[in-house]
């Protein structure tokens, strides 16, 4: 079957989650993040994804935006800047504007110039997502935005996944889904779909049931990858 759509995850995939951290702390005001910044970054996507596992195995959802204020807290706790109301904010307005990494503009417009669909399924709730979106000037190369918040639940349930195929009447495996998150790209290869997982950092492979199919370390090969 040949690939019909392209799908993107959000935070990580599309947009930089570290910029929020990294732009703090290179503002005078937010000094004491000068060096522990890429640290603050780690836990904070490290609990606030944790979360977003605890609620959807539990049955307690929430929005994506309060498992990000809750991981933000306990990050800030652990690098004991949690005593700093004006930067908790600062870096909370900042992931409404993250910044899409460099090569994205190009490799969506590209998919669109091959007559592929194109969209973001992501954990993130409709606003935050519409916010990244518009920030990084994306709006015209993206059919849709498909967001957790209609099912409910969080990745990797099956109920997200499926819907791709509700939006676009597609089969998986006429659908390319990217991620840098392993564990996304492991459970949607598991779904069906066939997977790309980008590995900037050049971290292990997850130890779980399913594998991507391919594994890049940018996203610059994915129109490539869409055409085989
Ligand atoms: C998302 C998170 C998991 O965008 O990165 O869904």
């Amino acid at each position: 079957m040949p690939i019909t759509t392209c799908v993107f995850d959000a935070y990580g995939t599309l947009f930089d989650v570290a910029a929020a951290a990294r732009q703090a702390a290179s503002e005078p005001a937010y000094a004491a993040m000068k060096d522990c910044w890429p640290q603050l970054a780690s836990h904070w996507r490290l609990k606030q994804l944790q979360y977003s596992w605890l609620r959807a195995i539990t049955g307690a959802h929430t929005s994506f935006w309060e498992v990000t204020q809750n991981g933000l807290d306990w990050a800030l706790d652990a690098v004991d800047l949690a005593g700093d109301p004006a930067l908790r904010q600062r870096l909370l307005d900042l992931y409404w504007e993250l910044q899409a990494y460099p090569e994205v503009p190009d490799m969506l417009k590209a998919l669109k110039a091959a007559g592929k669909q194109t969209a973001i399924l992501s954990n993130g709730s409709p606003d935050m997502l519409d916010g990244a979106v518009q920030s990084a000037g994306l709006g015209a190369v993206l059919d849709d935005v498909l967001s957790v918040e209609s099912v409910g639940i969080f990745k990797p349930d099956r109920r997200v996944y499926d819907l791709v195929g509700q939006r676009f009447g597609c089969a998986p495996d006429e659908v390319l889904f990217v991620s840098s998150n392993g564990w996304d790209a492991a459970a949607a290869a598991g779904y069906g779909f066939r997977t790309a997982w980008v590995n900037r950092a050049g971290e292990p492979v997850d130890r779980l049931p399913w594998f991507p199919d391919t594994i890049l370390s940018d996203l610059t090969g994915i129109p490539a990858l869409a055409e085989v």
